[in-house]
Formats: structure tokens, sequence, C-alpha cells
């Protein structure tokens, strides 16, 4: 293995690392080795079968060679599949293998994988632990990282249709260990790599706020080598996004909103997005309606220019915060207007559905400067349907 970059999360007993580099999943044997002298016996692997074989295969001989037997559970993600149903059948599997509380979890996949994964590990018997081993950009940069569990809920509308609610059912639920082996990313398409540099663009524009303001120059200045997905640039990507990440869930582990600089930040782009992100017939492409639905970085990435549209309107935000998202939004190849979204009304209603809101008020994060944004509590209509406007095309 080339050298790992390592960053931990300050989380007191309940701190972890991750650690990052080609190879870096031979890292989990010591992990599975101690716990083993701790009196684990076997191990709960939930697959992505996205992820090539060779590190299915690699990582259920660490376990085997660490004493634990493996007991595989297989899942094909999309965010149907992230659903109560897919909840219940990994517990029964769990169940029905014998794990005890101190045999551990692993995560293998994108963030479906690791939110499913890390819910059943809190859930079950009350608190198992939980090794995440993503292996999408985005969940390496974002999901794995913080302990945010959980899956969507389909819920009925008074019309007879039915809504997707993203993440309304979940839990804290911290990793004793995370592991991003880069070499998991060259499988990945060029789609979801994309996916992925939305979470860090969205980190880049909060980056002053929380402390690392030289995220959003640095992706810049080497935004050809990272689009190019040379190595050692997405080595350092990943290691200065998770730096970011580890250190706002540090100060804020449970999205305190008493916080200011916390967690809520991490949300940019979010609230706009969940609401477009379910909606089944939307694609990235104008030109090929067969890309619908969008991906999770996709709708984050309309979400976060039409929030930045909504600013301007809000608080007279200057446009050269949206101008500079829009530019590196296009230049990596990332949606920045979309055809088909539904009425303002609607989309409004969708994102008072967002666990985000309050009862009678919207909660959006919105820009207030290069690299800053900061939340509002009650969005003003007028001002989040000029968001949406900036992104609708007919
Ligand atoms: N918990 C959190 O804090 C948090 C943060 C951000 C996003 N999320 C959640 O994460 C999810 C999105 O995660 P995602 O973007 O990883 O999507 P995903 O989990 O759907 O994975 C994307 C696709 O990549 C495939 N895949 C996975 N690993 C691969 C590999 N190495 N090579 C080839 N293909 C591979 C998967 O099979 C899938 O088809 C959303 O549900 C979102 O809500 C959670």
């Amino acid at each position: 293995m080339n050298a790992a970059s390592r960053v931990h999360v300050e989380l007191g007993d309940r701190g972890y690392d991750i650690l990052i580099g080609s190879g870096a999943i031979s890292e989990i044997q010591s992990q599975l080795k101690s716990m083993h002298q701790s009196g684990a016996r076997r191990a709960f692997i939930v697959i992505d079968t996205g992820v090539p074989a060779r590190f299915v295969d690699q990582l259920t001989k660490i376990a085997n060679d660490a004493g634990l037997q493996v007991s595989p559970a297989s899942i094909t993600p999309t965010e149907h599949i992230k659903s109560i149903e897919t909840y219940q059948r990994l517990l029964e599997q769990i169940a029905s293998t014998g794990h005890s509380r101190v045999d551990p979890i692993i995560a293998l996949g994108g963030g479906i994988v690791g939110d499913l994964a890390g819910f059943v590990a809190a859930s079950y018997r009350r608190g198992v632990p939980v090794i995440q081993c993503p292996t999408t950009l985005l969940s390496m940069v974002d999901a794995s990282v913080g302990g945010k569990t959980g899956f969507n809920l389909q819920i009925p509308n008074d019309d007879g249709s039915t809504s997707l609610l993203k993440n309304l059912v979940g839990g804290f639920w911290q990793p004793s260990l995370v592991i991003a082996d880069i070499d998991a990313l060259h499988s990945l398409d060029a789609r979801q790599r994309r996916s992925g540099l939305a979470e860090c663009i969205k980190h880049g524009f909060i980056s002053t706020g929380v402390g690392h303001g030289h995220l959003l120059d640095w992706m810049i200045e080497h935004l050809d080598a990272i689009a190019a997905f040379d190595p050692p640039t997405i080595q350092e990507l990943v290691q200065r996004n998770v730096s970011l990440k580890a250190s706002v869930v540090a100060l804020d582990e449970r999205e305190d909103t008493s916080i200011s600089g916390g967690r809520m930040l991490l949300n940019f782009g979010h609230t706009f997005g969940h609401a477009i992100e379910t909606i089944a017939h939307l694609t990235p492409d104008l030109t090929d309606p067969s890309l619908a639905p969008l991906h999770h970085g996709e709708a984050v990435a309309l979400g976060m220019l039409a929030a930045c549209r909504a600013a301007e309107h809000a608080s007279g935000l200057e446009t050269s915060t949206g101008d500079e998202l829009y530019s590196l939004l296009n230049r990596v190849g990332l949606p920045t207007r979309i055809a088909g979204l539904p009425s303002n009304e609607e989309l409004i209603e969708r994102m008072s559905h967002d666990k985000k809101s309050t009862a009678d008020s919207i909660r959006v994060i919105y820009p207030i400067g290069r690299g800053r944004c900061s939340v509002v509590d009650d969005a003003k209509a007028e001002s989040i349907s000029a968001g949406f406007d900036a992104i609708r095309s007919e």
C-alpha cells in the first residue's frame, strides 16, 4: 500500500480514524484482529453489488484471517431500495446468523449501503460496531463520515399517489473505523464520479466559514487533475474533504441547531436538492431522458445553484457566488438546468416535508459570501421560487 492519509474524528470515546489511500482496505486487518481478541467471532458484510468482486474477496479473506466467520448480504442500491423493507431484510439476515453485540458489521459500498448498514448497526441489539468501507467518491468524502444512518420512507398522499421522503428514518451511530481505498474508484463510472464531486464543491462553498478556507481554491487549482481522476490528486481531494467534514462533526456531532458553523451548513443545496431528487422523470441531461432519475450529487448540484439564486433574491447576495458555482459545475459536467420541474408551489410543498424543515417554516442554507453559508430558519416562498426558476428549463 502507498502511504495512507489518516484523519481522526475527535469525538472522545466515540472518536475514530479515517484511512485514505491506494490499497487501504488491507488496513482493516488490525482492527478486526483486535475485535476478535475482544470476543468477536463473526462479521456481517453488507455488500454493494456495484463493487468489483476482488474487493469483496479481499475483504472476506482478511476477515477470515482475523478469525471471523463472514456472513454476506448484497444490495443493489437505488433510493427505492433504501427502504424499510431492505432494513427489515438485513435485520432478519443478521439475526439468523447469531451475530452478537461485539461482532462487527462492515459496509462495503456507496452511500446507500453505508446508510442502511449503519442503521442496522445502530439498532440491532441496541447497537453493534460498524466499519464503513466507502467505495464511491461521494461516500468517501461525505456519507461514510459523521455517523448519519437511515433510510427513505414512502408515504401516501391525499390524491392516492405516494412521496418518497429522503432519510426520514435514522439515527446517529458513529463507525469505529472508516477505510477509503481509492483503488475502488477505478471502476466507478464518470457520472458517479461527477456526483461525488458535487459534495466536494459543497464543502468548498462552506469551507471558509468552518475554518478550511483553502479548500475551494485548492480544488479550482487542481480541477483538471481532479476531472481526470489522477490517483494522488484524488487521494488528496478525499483527505481534504474528509478533514473538513471531520472537524464539523467534531464541533457538532448531532446537528444541533443552536451551533452556528455546525453540521447544518453541510446541508447546503440539500433542502432544494431533496425536493427534486426523488422526482422520477427528471434527467441531468436535457437531451437524454433515459438518464432519469437524478443521482444524489446531481440533485445537490442543482440545489446549491438554486440556493445561491434564492439568496440573491432574499438578501441581495452578490451574483459572483452563484456565477462561480455555475462555472465550476459546468467545468466538471454537473447539471445547472433541468427540464420538467413541477410548479414552484409543489416544489415548496415537497421542501416542507424535508426533515430539515420545521412544522410551519422551511429551513435552508444560503450562501452569504465566497466560502461562507448560514442557516435561514424561515425562508420566504418568493425567494425559493426565484431559486427554482433559475435552474428551470422548459
Ligand atoms: N450519511 C450521510 O451523511 C450521507 C451524506 C451524503 C449522502 N448520503 C446518502 O448517500 C447516498 C448516495 O450515495 P452514493 O452517491 O454513493 O450512491 P449509491 O450508494 O447509490 O452508489 C452509486 C452507484 O455506484 C455503484 N458503486 C458503488 N461502488 C462502486 C465501485 N467501486 N465501482 C463501481 N460502481 C460502484 C453502486 O452500485 C451504485 O450503482 C444517498 O442515499 C444519500 O442520501 C448520506
